[in-house]
């Protein structure tokens, strides 16, 4: 039973793949001909190119489409995937649930000839999302208790490794923490509460209070008045990173 077991069953209805972030991942996989997507949930953002998928959660693998490329069910610590046997190994918005990152990262550095594409946060710039920063603290500490450290990450990867921003477009299609920066009503929703880990791995009565004087920001034109700035942003710089290894 994972976390996901428990989450998950609303996934996707919230969670689809946006075409601009998955432009950002596919570029990032450069030529790679087979790719390896790790904690590959109900299959967002897998290139056609993906010839093996691995995911613990039974309850994401029967989200998966018809078409996906095949599953195992299987943790990152642990890939049933023979060493060197694709060129690419892709994990986005998974490194964050991971028991053991070493060992996980360890594993797709095993398995990828070429590369390893990797998708998650910077705490120390999300935290000062609106959201995290005027109406959620016990949110803010479960997404930065979530968190990989991104130095971390880049030094498990290597001594080649790149880490690029990816920036949040404000109609972003994908419902994960950030994504709704710039349509605050979305918040409230409590199918959109559940598709993100912040919120849903925060006791429902620690978001309360927050929740409902967002409710009464919005009403009153506050909120509005006080973000007028971001109101004519396009994307914003919520702290995605997009961490790459090179190994040939
Ligand atoms: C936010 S979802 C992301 C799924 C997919 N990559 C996407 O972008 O939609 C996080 C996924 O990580 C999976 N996960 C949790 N622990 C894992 C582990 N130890 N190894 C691999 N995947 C894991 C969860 O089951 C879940 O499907």
């Amino acid at each position: 039973m994972t976390c996901y077991d428990r989450t998950g069953v609303t996934y996707s209805l919230t969670r689809r793949a946006d075409p601009r972030l998955a432009a950002v991942i596919d570029e990032a996989l450069g030529d790679a001909a087979s790719v390896a997507n790790i904690g590959a949930g109900t299959g967002s953002y897998e290139p056609s190119r993906t010839v093996v998928a691995v995911e613990p959660s039974r309850v994401m693998i029967n989200q998966r489409s018809a078409t996906a490329a095949p599953v195992v069910q299987a943790a990152a610590e642990a890939l049933p995937i023979a060493t060197g046997a694709v060129d690419a190994a892709m994990a986005v918005l998974t490194v964050h649930h991971w028991a053991d990152l070493a060992t996980g990262v360890s594993e797709m550095r095993r398995v990828a000839r070429r590369r390893a594409v990797i998708l998650t946060w910077d705490s120390a710039v999300h935290r000062d999302f609106w959201l995290l920063r005027e109406y959620l603290p016990d949110a803010a500490e479960t997404d930065a208790r979530l968190a990989v450290s991104i130095e971390t990450l880049a030094s498990l990867l290597g001594d080649r490794v790149s880490i690029a921003p990816v920036l949040v477009p404000h109609d972003c299609v994908d419902g994960f923490g950030g994504a709704y920066w710039r349509r605050p009503d979305a918040y409230l929703d409590a199918a959109v509460q559940a598709g993100m880990s912040l919120m849903a791995l925060t006791p429902k009565a620690l978001l309360r209070e927050g929740l409902k004087r967002l409710r009464s920001d919005l009403d009153s034109g506050a909120w509005q008045r006080r973000h007028a700035d971001i109101l004519r942003e396009s994307e914003l710089d919520l702290g995605y990173r997009l961490v790459v290894g090179e190994f040939d």
